[in-house]
């Protein structure tokens, strides 16, 4: 005797449709979550370092820098040089070892080693093997002055204003 352990079911051709109906939901959820571990790696493996400061950024206008003056933005670590109707940007980052010089009467003075530099960042003693860098200054469409620090120039290098 043999018994038929195959069951029907009443709606027996609906069978094949909600079959494959669940194999495409089961597809697709296996589908999503493996793009979202994708993508939650990929964010996971993207650095969330930042590398210091920018490199090119805006300091104001030519009016915030009187003529005759020299100022030192410490964040930036640059001296503006405003000289009539030109300007300049000098570095203040020592080239010994990287200190941040001060200005002193006779032009720029590192803290650290006693470097010395004159006002266009000629070393004039110390330790400090070359000038202190002088950046590219432009004038940005917006009317304020723009230091490339990416972007060195000669020494003496003004902006016309
Ligand atoms: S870091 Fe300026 S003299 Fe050494």
């Amino acid at each position: 005797m043999t018994v038929n352990l195959k069951r029907s079911s009443p709606g027996g051709a609906q069978e094949p449709g909600r079959r494959s109906m669940l194999g495409l939901l089961t597809g697709a959820g296996l589908a999503g979550s493996g793009l979202l571990g994708v993508i939650s790696n990929l964010v996971f493996i993207k650095p969330r370092a930042t590398y210091g400061q920018p490199q090119r950024f805006t300091i104001g206008k030519p009016d915030d820098f009187p003529t005759g003056s020299r100022v030192a933005l410490q964040a930036q670590k640059i001296c503006v040089v405003r000289e009539g109707d030109k300007l300049a940007a000098v570095s203040t980052v020592c080239t010994h070892l990287g200190c941040t010089v001060g200005l002193s009467e006779t032009g720029f003075a590192c803290p650290c080693h006693g470097s010395r530099f004159d006002h266009d960042g000629v070393v004039t003693g110390g330790p400090a093997p070359k000038p202190l860098p002088w950046y590219k200054v432009t004038l940005a469409p917006n009317g304020e002055i723009e230091v490339d620090k990416d972007t060195e120039v000669p020494s003496g290098s003004y902006l016309s204003l």
